[in-house]
């Protein structure tokens, strides 16, 4: 949200107690943490030619680049951070739907998308492969037969101009991991990884010095408590609820034993859920981004607002993440 001048200067007036204070106590504490990136997260774009979403997308990317104010509690001097983001980076569910859709509707999405991109986003993009980004993996309703050259994820590593779906960098003194959280499981999805994006993970990580914070992103969330609050019952009348593998990493387990060797990584963000979540668990924090499109174009979903996350990475490993409404509301 603006500040207007008042407020700023209000702010600006309790920074300066603030320095003050803190830099008191930093002369006992050493020097204050330095943030060494900033990342606009913009998941769960859902890019449609309907409800006025490419309309939606460049407020989106405009609020993105127009220095949104994030206030980061603890900073000297940085209680009010206008910084604009160094990268973008989009967490999956790019376009509205390709999984059920023919090839003239896909096509149709991907071109909006490139215009959208192209007229109105001027920042580093990197990009996270979403389920609905996956071409033709429901035949029946997309009328595909699994042989054409962009079937299933050919497409979309060819909109983002990469040869595989998953991809690392380094940037800022940080290891940046995109992951592609998108298995076929018999006619739909589940989250995981599979054997070859295992083991390039684990040689990707193992090849990072362990002085080097890494931040995972991945559509499906690695760890997250939303699947249990939007969890029903397993079956009618049954105690117990049932969380299906499309909405949490079912391999989940091996990436706690693989973090638990590799204290390095410091954080893994996802979007799918379309809510803002915030998860510590045994070193790591793990952030659920909220959503672009919110509903899809139509409204909240639950308490989420239109929005996106600026995830600011700091040189002692830490990470805060601030979720921003960038003052969309749903088409009428
Ligand atoms: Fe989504």
């Amino acid at each position: 949200m603006p500040i207007s001048r008042r407020d700023f200067l209000a702010v600006g007036t309790s920074a300066i107690c603030l320095a003050a204070a803190t830099a008191s106590s930093t002369a006992l504490a050493g020097p204050p943490r330095s943030r060494r990136l900033r990342i606009a997260h913009l998941t769960d774009i859902h890019l449609q030619p309907e409800l006025q979403a490419a309309r939606g997308l460049a407020t989106c990317f405009a609020h993105v680049q127009s220095r949104p104010a994030v206030a980061s509690e603890g900073m000297v001097g940085d209680v009010i951070d206008t910084s604009p983001p160094d990268l973008i980076i989009t967490g999956g569910d790019t376009i509205m739907d390709a999984f059920e859709a023919d090839r003239a509707r896909t096509k149709l999405q991907w071109e909006l998308w490139r215009k959208v991109k192209a007229d109105h986003c001027g920042i580093e993009m990197h990009s996270v492969v979403g389920n609905h980004d996956v071409w033709g993996w429901d035949r029946a309703k997309a009328g595909t037969t699994g042989t054409e050259p962009l079937y299933g994820k050919r497409w979309v590593c060819d909109e983002f101009g990469r040869e595989l779906p998953y991809t690392s960098f380094d940037r800022g003194g940080w290891h940046i991991v995109l992951l592609d959280s998108i298995f076929p499981h018999e006619q739909t999805y589940i989250g995981r990884l599979d054997d070859a994006q295992w083991d390039w993970l684990e040689r990707d990580l193992a090849a990072v010095d362990p002085a080097t914070p890494v931040i995972i992103f991945s559509h499906i969330p690695i760890l997250s408590a939303t699947p249990l609050a939007v969890a029903g019952p397993s079956t009618p009348g049954a105690s117990g609820i049932a969380v299906p593998g499309g909405r949490i990493h079912v391999d989940g387990d091996r990436f706690q034993t693989l973090l638990a060797g590799r204290r390095n990584v410091k954080a893994c963000a996802s979007g799918h859920m379309h809510l803002v979540e915030q998860l510590d668990f045994q070193g790591v924090r793990y952030l659920c981004n909220g959503a672009v499109s919110a509903g899809w174009w139509k409204g909240r979903n639950r308490d989420t607002d239109f929005g996106y996350a600026v995830v600011d990475l700091f040189d002692d490993g830490t990470v805060e993440r601030r979720y921003v409404s960038y003052g969309w509301t749903a088409a009428t």
